[in-house]
């Protein structure tokens, strides 16, 4: 597991926690009523029984005092209700003032984490897949000059020695002649080599090179390709794949970036084998 993936499940467990408490603070402050909502409902009883609130203590003194014999005289007046006159008053209040309640305060809280999430989902996405562009297997590769690789590739017995570039996953083989085959123009030859991706088209094994036979064979399932990657023997689809190359300057580049595949070559480029296999009969 790569070091992106271990950050982008941590990031995501870490979003879903906050998520999950923002929400689980929200639902149990939902449930719980507010004070003034208590003194609300106490208001509302009241009324309902037809006391209106602060006459409860007005009404009990009343009803302590002594009652007076009183005698009307002449014909009473109709009673008429005095006109309630009071003036209305207005308080506007900013939203400063008013402040902000624990529910919107969890509400917007949720909302934040919400897109914190997104935010931090997306930039670790863009990470991921934004491409290599400081070297290493991906991007561009510098092998080295192109006369020191053939030098240690030729041997003195006329054999070759592939190099292998771990930063690049690839063995650098030398390709003299491509005249009338399947590489011929396909960018992956650059003054005599090419670059061969080390991975093996059956099932990705890493595929090591065998001097005795003068090819690269498989150790998983027996596949064999010649000194030119071409297909031999064994499962594999197709000939080992192959990168971009580039004569720059006199060094070479391989453009790890961009793997060529090529079908089974029907006429070989170079024999094979050229002595005992490495895993077993060719
Ligand atoms: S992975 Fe190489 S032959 Fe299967």
């Amino acid at each position: 597991m790569t070091t992106t993936v271990i950050m982008l499940l941590l990031v995501g467990a870490l979003s879903i926690f906050f998520v999950l408490a923002g929400l689980l603070l929200f639902l149990r402050q939902k449930s719980k009523p507010e004070p003034w909502m208590t003194k609300l409902d106490a208001d509302a009883q009241r009324l309902d029984r037809g006391v209106p609130a602060g006459v409860v203590a007005a009404t009990k003194a009343a009803q302590e005092v002594e009652p007076v014999a009183t005698e009307i005289v002449g014909t009473p007046e109709p009673l008429v209700p005095a006109p309630i006159n009071m003036p209305r008053q207005v308080v506007e209040i900013s939203a400063s003032e008013a402040g902000v309640s624990r529910r919107m305060f969890f509400t917007r809280a949720l909302a934040g984490s919400f897109f914190s999430y997104l935010g931090v989902l997306g930039l670790a996405s863009l990470a991921f897949s934004w491409p290599k562009v400081s070297g290493g297997f991906g991007s561009d590769v510098d092998a080295g000059p192109i006369a020191e690789i053939k030098a240690t590739i030729s041997q003195a017995d006329g054999s070759i020695l592939p190099v292998f570039l771990p930063e690049a996953r690839a063995w650098i083989v030398p390709a003299a002649e491509t005249a009338g085959t399947q590489f011929e123009d396909n960018f992956t030859v650059a003054d005599g080599l090419m670059a061969l991706w080390q991975k093996c088209v059956h099932l990705g094994c890493s595929v090591p090179w065998c001097q005795t036979s003068q090819g690269f064979e498989c150790p998983c399932h027996g596949s064999k390709y010649n000194g030119f990657g071409e297909y031999q023997a064994g499962p594999a689809p197709r000939n080992l794949d192959r990168f971009v190359v580039e004569d720059k300057a006199g060094r070479l580049l391989i453009k790890t970036g961009q793997p060529i595949e090529t079908e089974r070559a029907v006429a070989k480029s170079v024999k094979y084998p050229q002595g005992p296999s490495c895993i077993g009969a060719a």
